[in-house]
């Protein structure tokens, strides 16, 4: 890989041993993926704080603590995802029943770890969608270093940023990426044209109609076509299931994606094929998804991605005056909860037996309320959690927020999706 005078004099460890790790990572990581140079990030990182993904290259919590003393900062705009490593609840956590989760000690301990990183400059938004909340994006062309399902298709296509799966301490303390995939111009070319032959009406059709192309274009990049005009929530859930039942980091919507304005913009002469995803693919994806065989049903979980405050509106209303059977946990980011609390929501939510919560989800935390059937309205979450109790059993319910709402009142699992 070429590196600038100023980058080998990094790896050279001129800059400290900590400099010299990251930049370590990022020249082998960088070659591995074929990368010939690394970028120096105009946009925004996203990190897992305390999240080590590669042990030999991690960085302490002592070392992070050095740093601070120093006077180091990040170098880029970097942003909180949720935390990882552990998972744990940031609002709501006196609620939740699980016996970590709600010990004032665990919780006190694992914010306080997070402190360093936020004294290195991160901004503790604590959420899968902090591109949702955090009030400063990148802007087009823009390059970069995120993590996160949904949020990479965000930047790439909804913002026309350009980021692969790489948010991380390290990109965010050199402020640089290696240049490969996403960051270049001749691979965000559409390569297949998907047309969507069905209309999408609610909220799960474009959660099922993501896993579909997920699953039949994984690595290409797809132009989409005749998916009409989703919704925030809608568009979120498209993208964390693009992501999950297939690898879609970049796709193109002829006249919302920056830099697709026609369908011609958006293959730019690369155009190699051509698919439809009908109803009966929607109805394929829904099939596998829904596997329970008992119609009762432990658990009810709403809210990956993190609900919006929109979202919030909606299931509370659906909530007022009734009472669960269930227990159903709603998770938002800790900026909606804030507004939901302002707004009573929370109050209307947990008068209904449901619990509010922020900052993380069954998927993150190490500890799960003991369930045998779960209800959910999200393919990532129960694609997720299924892996995550292997050997154990974990029957899954998947539907819409009106089904899983319905679940919880009644205790029992009854859909009408077609
Ligand atoms: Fe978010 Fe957890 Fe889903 S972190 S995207 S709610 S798996």
């Amino acid at each position: 890989m070429y590196l600038t005078d100023e980058e080998k004099r990094i790896l050279d460890g001129e800059k400290g041993e900590i400099a010299q790790r990251s930049m370590s990572f990022l020249v082998e990581y960088g070659e591995a993926a074929g990368a010939e140079r690394l970028i120096d990030i105009d946009g925004t990182v996203d990190v897992h704080p305390l999240a080590d993904w590669i042990p030999q290259y991690a960085v302490t919590l002592d070392e992070v603590r050095e740093l601070v003393k120093k006077g180091e900062r990040f170098k880029v705009p970097t942003f909180a995802n949720k935390p990882v490593a552990p998972g744990f609840i940031i609002d709501g956590w006196e609620k939740c029943g699980l016996p970590k989760n709600s010990d004032p000690e665990y919780r006190r301990k694992n914010m306080e770890a997070l402190q360093p990183y936020i004294d290195m400059g991160m901004i503790p938004i604590f959420s899968c969608n902090y591109y949702l909340v955090s009030s400063f994006l990148p802007t087009v062309g823009q390059h970069c270093a995120w993590v996160e399902s949904s949020a990479i298709p965000w930047a790439n296509a909804i913002l026309g940023a350009r980021t692969n799966f790489d948010g991380c301490f390290h990109t965010a303390y050199l402020g640089k990426v290696p240049a490969y995939d996403m960051h270049l111009d001749e691979n965000r070319r559409a390569t297949v044209l998907v047309k969507c032959e069905t209309e999408l009406k609610s909220d799960i059709d474009y959660d099922l109609f993501g896993w579909a192309v997920g699953e039949a274009v994984d690595l290409e990049v797809p132009a989409l076509v005749g998916i009409g005009k989703p919704t925030t929530s809608q568009l979120v859930k498209m993208n964390s299931a693009l992501n999950t039942g297939g690898q879609v980091r970049m796709y193109h919507v002829p006249g919302l994606t920056p830099e697709a304005p026609t369908v011609e913009a958006a293959f730019q002469g690369n155009y190699q094929r051509e698919i439809s995803i009908t109803r009966a693919d929607l109805r394929r994806v829904y099939d596998k998804l829904n596997y329970a065989t008992k119609e009762d049903v432990d658990f009810v979980y709403l809210g990956c991605p993190h609900y919006n405050i929109y979202d919030i509106c909606r299931a509370a209303k659906l909530l007022e005056g009734k009472k669960c059977k269930t227990l159903l946990w709603i998770m938002t980011n800790p900026s909606s909860y804030q507004v939901a609390e302002r707004m009573g929501l929370r109050k209307i939510i947990e008068d209904a037996g449901g619990v509010l919560l922020s900052g993380s989800c069954p998927g993150a935390l190490l500890e799960t309320p003991p369930m045998k059937v779960m209800a959910t309205d999200s393919a990532k979450q129960n694609y997720y959690l299924t892996g995550m109790f292997y050997p154990e059993k974990l029957d899954v319910w998947y539907g819409s927020m009106e089904e899983c709402i319905n679940a919880a009142i009644t205790g029992k699992w009854s859909s009408d999706w077609r």
